[in-house]
């Protein structure tokens, strides 16, 4: 990959030739922002596409008042991870995937979008200007989020005349403050993430505030995370705040069919391919809440969850709890060891930066 000829090159330079790392603990490393050197940003108006950005030092963006994504919530993000293998190189996780799902969203919000090169590109310059801040193997990876907002301002509610796509990374560990502890999990029954015909399905950035209220709620009183059902008919199971869920029940896996109103992960879908692979029926349909609590069996998957294991969930008062689940343990290692470059790649999902 080439990095943009800009008055910062020689800075860049250095980092690249460099194998320093950054000078933080390596160990303590959570979930928590820890801001890196460089950023990406790339910018268009509403008649024309995306044609060429470039890194500049992380910091403070400029924003018109009346830009959209302020006034109207007109954005969707994206999360992969970078890894640092032994050998020093650096593997990202299917990018294609995310560029394609920024794709989706962007159509649904009524933004241009970068094109999947031009997302894939910015994700691996980005990655390599930050390259100090890749954890060493086995402490963690360098988290990407992309960012496509509608900048642009507007007073009247219509799509942004400018959009501006930004990609930023940070060091990340362990999601949950709890580590690899399995999650405690409470239904919620007062609010809802998503409708049918909404945006449920795509990753806009206004899709997230509205759980923070029933999640500081469950956190106080002890639960890692909430449960979702579905808005229509209040019975089947949807998804959790920050992650899709899976259940094993008589040695078949299950996790909720998408349908608009389901985050279609690139971990789902992947965690769905590896255990097809182990011989693993695996149902995407419709799941009942009473089924969710008679399963032998239960997991999360997120690109920032990765694959963890749940311990309990609780639902109008009644808590069930779960054996610790070899089979998310099984899972989580040959999905990590794929990522992490220790497994062959038979599916030739990592990219080499
Ligand atoms: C991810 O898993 O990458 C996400 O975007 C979820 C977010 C709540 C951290």
């Amino acid at each position: 990959t080439t990095l943009p000829v800009t008055s910062k090159t020689s800075t860049l330079d250095s980092y690249r030739t460099g194998d320093g790392y950054a000078d933080i603990n390596w160990d303590e490393l959570g979930f928590g922002l820890t801001q890196t050197d460089y950023m990406y940003m790339m910018k268009c108006s509403k008649d024309d596409k995306f044609s060429c950005g470039e890194l500049s030092p992380y910091g403070n963006i400029e924003l018109n008042p009346s830009s959209a994504i302020l006034n109207y919530g007109q954005g969707v993000f994206e999360g992969l991870k970078a890894y640092r293998k032994q050998d020093g190189r650096f593997l990202i996780f299917r990018p294609q995937e995310n560029a394609i799902r920024m794709q989706i969203g962007a159509e649904r919000l009524c933004m241009n979008a970068p094109s999947i090169d031009q997302f894939v590109d910015a994700v691996k310059q980005t990655v390599l200007a930050n390259k100090r801040w890749i954890p060493p193997p086995g402490k963690g990876s360098l988290y990407i989020r992309p960012l496509l907002i509608g900048s642009g301002p507007v007073l009247a509610l219509e799509p942004a005349p400018e959009y501006t796509f930004l990609v930023y990374t940070s060091p990340v560990g362990n999601y949950f403050k709890e580590g690899r502890a399995p999650l405690h999990l409470v239904v919620e029954d007062r609010t809802y993430r998503s409708t049918p015909g909404g945006t449920g399905g795509i990753k806009t950035i206004a899709n997230y505030a509205p759980v923070l209220k029933a999640q500081c709620e469950a956190k106080a009183k002890g639960f890692t995370d909430i449960l979702f059902l579905d808005s229509a008919t209040k019975e089947n199971l949807e998804e959790a705040a920050s992650c899709n869920v899976f259940i094993l029940k008589d040695n078949i896996i299950s996790t909720p069919d998408t349908q608009g109103t389901i985050l279609p992960g690139v971990t789902r879908k992947s965690i769905i391919d590896i255990a097809r692979t182990y011989g693993y029926q695996v149902d995407e349909r419709p799941i009942s809440i009473e089924e969710l609590m008679a399963a032998d069996e239960v997991f999360c998957t997120g690109t920032a969850v990765v694959v963890a294991p749940v311990g309990s969930i609780t639902h109008l008062g009644k808590r069930v709890h779960y054996k610790v689940g070899e089979l998310s343990q099984k899972l989580y290692t040959s999905l990590t060891g794929i990522q992490m470059g220790l497994l062959e790649d038979k599916m030739g999902w990592t990219v080499e930066v």
